[in-house]
């Protein structure tokens, strides 16, 4: 699989970038979902947090080298013949998943920073704080990470949903491309 991407086909480096989000981020939806329902006596009350907060900072990273990979980087082609209206739509659905996986990762940090101190990544290192941004920041910071974290895995499973439409109904290579397999689905 070549290294960049091109009008043909995604490289490697975009490849493994879109997976290791699509992996992370449903599981760090669970485990946020599941950790906020935890009782203090459970053996995972302070561990779940901490690898939320941990895996999340290290995806927070990896989208901002993602962003910062993608501008540099030709957009392959939309396969076979869309309307025009549905390769935008797909195009800005794309910037969407991206922007709100940002913001979901953002707002989890100022929930964290809230009262000054800074995001620690598995007690390997930590992450400063930036000056208190507004007040009761912890709590709005919660709700917006909540409201985007629904959003971004409402929008995740219709952007997987319309993978799956195009690899079993459309019977196209789309998912194939972003798999790395440039053999056509069998029809
Ligand atoms: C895309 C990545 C992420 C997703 C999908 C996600 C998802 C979630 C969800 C669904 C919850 C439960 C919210 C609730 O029930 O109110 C949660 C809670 C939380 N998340 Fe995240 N999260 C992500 C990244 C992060 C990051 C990067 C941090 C910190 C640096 C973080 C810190 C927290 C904290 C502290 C809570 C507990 C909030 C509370 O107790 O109300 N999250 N997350
Ligand atoms: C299992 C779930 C997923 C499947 C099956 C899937 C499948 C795909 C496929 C087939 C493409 C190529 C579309 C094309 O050629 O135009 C794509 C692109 C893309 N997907 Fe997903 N995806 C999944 C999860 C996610 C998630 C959770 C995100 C959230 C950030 C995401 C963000 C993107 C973006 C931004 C693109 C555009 C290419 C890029 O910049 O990486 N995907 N996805």
């Amino acid at each position: 699989m070549p290294f960049l991407d091109s009008p043909q086909r995604f490289g490697w480096i975009s490849v493994a970038l879109h997976w290791l989000g699509a992996i992370a981020i449903p599981a760090l939806f669970a485990l946020g979902w599941w950790m906020t329902g935890l009782d203090y006596y459970h053996p995972w009350y302070l561990r779940a947090p901490a690898w939320h907060i941990g895996c999340g900072l290290l995806l927070f990273g990896l989208l901002i080298v993602r962003v910062a990979w993608r501008m540099t980087q030709t957009q392959p082609l939309p396969i076979g013949n869309p309307f025009p209206w549905q390769s935008r739509f797909a195009g800005w659905n794309h910037r969407l998943l991206l922007g709100l996986s940002l913001l979901v990762s953002f707002s989890g940090y100022l929930i964290v920073t809230a009262v000054g101190q800074g995001a620690s990544v598995f007690d390997l290192f930590t992450i400063a704080p930036l000056p208190v941004l507004m007040d009761r920041q912890e709590d709005v910071a919660g709700l917006m990470h909540w409201y985007t974290a629904l959003l971004l895995i409402i929008l995740s499973g219709l952007h997987a949903g319309a993978a799956l439409k195009h690899h079993f109904i459309d019977r196209d290579a789309t998912l194939y491309r972003m798999l790395g397999i440039t053999r056509e689905p069998k029809s």
